[in-house]
């Protein structure tokens, strides 16, 4: 069994490679696959780059010249759902691209000759993340700094699951978020590279899960606190969630 991760920031992959010492690194396609053991588990981690397209041909890879078995895919999101805050972590059910649409010929949001707008994670991979990211959430500072617990109320965050979204923009507007807010009620966060996944994941048949901390609400203050929040809490949330979830496979 090989687990693929792809990251979405430099700093989880950083976390994850310090508990990589034996990896060995490939260059594939412009991007370098860090191939090792961790956790007592056969890994390739790496960065998914940004924007739907760039995270399809770093998954493919993974399947095509890796043979990765499953994928987890860790990153950051925008909440949008009603009671989805900073600091939570939203484990995907499935995905769905806002920014698709071939209407008038297909229903917005439909991918074209699938037949489908959702494409579904894998249940019981998305369940052992929720697991996961539950237990680190209930300890949270034994993995956060206790100035970040404070900083950004950490001590109330919950684990959520449900519909995440995806498109090639950064939102950081509150008319923009409304407008998604309306357009797909039921989705609990925003991100970039979701959807192209799990599109990939379910042509080659590999079972996938994805992991999204909220570091912002998607609306006029989205940017501010970003790089904080992504290297004082995400970064540790992910490599925490990531190694509790593998050290149960073994
Ligand atoms: N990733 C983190 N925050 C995001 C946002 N507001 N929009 C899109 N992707 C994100």
């Amino acid at each position: 069994m090989v687990i693929g991760i792809m990251g979405a920031l430099h700093e989880e992959l950083a976390g994850m490679l310090e508990a990589m010492p034996d990896e060995r690194r490939q260059q594939v396609a412009g991007r370098t696959f860090w191939c090792g053991r961790w956790q007592g588990q056969e890994v390739v981690a790496v960065l998914s780059r940004v924007g739907k397209v760039a995270a399809a041909t770093t998954a493919t890879a993974l399947i095509e010249r890796f043979g990765v078995n499953q994928i987890v895919f860790t990153g950051v999101a925008g909440g949008i759902g009603q009671e989805v805050r900073v600091g939570d972590v939203v484990v995907a059910n499935g995905f769905v691209q806002h920014d698709m649409d071939a209407s008038p010929l297909f229903a917005r949001h439909e991918v074209p000759l699938y037949g489908r707008t959702v494409f579904e994670t894998d249940v019981a991979l998305s369940s052992q993340l929720a697991h996961a990211a539950r237990d680190v959430l209930a300890d949270v500072g034994r993995h956060v700094q206790a100035q970040s617990v404070q900083a950004f109320a950490l001590q109330r965050a919950q684990c959520h699951q449900g519909l995440v979204t995806t498109g090639d923009r950064f939102v950081s507007s509150s008319a923009e978020c409304r407008a998604l807010q309306q357009a797909l009620p039921q989705a609990l966060a925003v991100e970039m590279e979701g959807a192209a996944v799990a599109q990939v994941c379910f042509d080659y048949g590999v079972p996938f899960a994805a992991l999204r901390t909220i570091s912002d609400r998607a609306d006029d203050d989205a940017h501010t606190d970003f790089g904080r929040f992504v290297t004082e809490v995400a970064s540790h949330y992910s490599v925490a969630v990531l190694s509790q979830w593998l050290r149960q496979l073994t």
